[in-house]
């Protein structure tokens, strides 16, 4: 679908190739770790049986301290999007932009008209309360952003609540940021629908393994909605393995190479006197460089993929968005010819 001048439907991976270091897709991992591809491969045996996913259920409460009947497991955080637009029962749904544009593709796709509340990137896409309608009942926010990489102070957040209204904030990358500030996950709050996914931590986006926390009747609508076995049984047992304590020990530990590595991305850009939008958190920046889509292309034939960020409403083509990998120097190197 290519809304206006936005094509919604435009990811990351449309712009890898062939030969191309992928800085454009946000999945940290080459593959998943060997003591998941084990778990994986131990359930094949089973898959003549329906899925049954209510060990994933007992093991993600546990891994937030919440209720079994907050959690619903789901096909990828993708999926979640579709069942909210579908069975939330809104009428005026608020997507805050710039981020990921499958909530508002899946609103849309729902028949329901989109409010875009743009954030600015002259005061660090800074999330203001008072911009999302009073009359939203149904509000997208991603924490961390993609592809701002800023994350909003939980408290900020929580202004946006209001009666009558479910507030979905998108925890998609959460887990890559150590200790998992200002997540909403841990609390049973009124009108607030809080998102995970496993893709991007883990090296599983073919898996499709994500979930939905919220209050028990908001789970239930969703449920209701949901085609019946759409979380696989290879999908339920990553549920379980990722939640478990060991799993959180190495995601931590993973998130906190990232935010090394960030900064060291973060350093060489600005060096480069490269703009940096906000105070990037994620695994990810967004950059704003005149003439971005020729740097983009010129980096494609140095053999550096990045993503280009006018698919984001709220952008242009003067942004760009780069993953956050353990050794970038050569890109650093490749790009100094291109800018200043
Ligand atoms: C912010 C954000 N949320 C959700 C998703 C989708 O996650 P999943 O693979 O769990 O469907 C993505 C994928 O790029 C994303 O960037």
């Amino acid at each position: 679908m290519v809304d206006g001048d936005y094509d919604l439907l435009h990811h990351g991976d449309r712009e890898v190739g062939e030969g191309l270091v992928d800085l454009a897709v946000n999945v940290r991992l080459p593959e998943p770790p060997e003591w998941l591809r084990q778990e994986l491969a131990a359930c094949l045996s089973g898959l003549a049986a329906y899925p049954d996913v209510g060990c994933a259920i007992e093991a993600i409460a546990a891994r937030h301290g919440r209720e079994a009947a907050d959690v619903l497991p789901t096909a990828g955080a993708a999926e979640a999007f579709t069942l909210l637009a579908t069975a939330a029962g809104a009428r005026r749904v608020a997507v805050v932009h710039p981020q990921f544009t499958e909530p508002e593709a899946a609103v849309r796709a729902a028949g329901l008209p989109v409010h875009r509340v743009l954030l600015d990137a002259a005061d660090g896409f800074t999330l203001k309360p008072d911009a999302v309608p009073a009359e939203a009942d149904l509000v997208f926010v991603g924490n961390p952003t993609n592809p701002t990489s800023v994350l909003h102070p939980a408290e900020t957040l929580r202004r946006l609540c209001a009666p009558g209204r479910l507030l979905v904030v998108d925890e998609a990358f959460l887990d890559a940021v150590p200790g998992e500030p200002e997540s909403l996950a841990a609390h049973r709050l009124p009108g607030v629908a809080v998102i995970r996914s496993l893709t991007k931590t883990w090296g599983i986006a073919g898996l499709r393994a994500g979930y939905v926390l919220a209050e028990p009747d908001v789970i239930a609508r969703l449920r209701a909605v949901q085609p019946p076995w759409s979380v696989s049984t290879p999908a339920a047992v990553a549920m379980v393995a990722c939640s478990g304590a060991r799993a959180l020990a190495e995601a931590e530990e993973l998130a906190r190479v990232a935010e090394r590595d960030l900064g060291t991305l973060v350093a060489g850009l600005r060096r480069l006197g490269v703009e940096v939008a906000g105070t990037p958190r994620a695994p990810f920046v967004l950059v704003r460089i005149p003439g971005a889509a020729r740097v983009r292309e010129s980096l494609r034939e140095a053999g550096y993929a990045v993503r280009r960020g006018d698919t984001f409403p709220g952008l242009d083509g003067d942004w760009l968005r780069i993953a956050v990998r353990s050794e970038l120097s050569g890109f650093l190197a490749a790009l100094r010819e291109h800018v200043g």
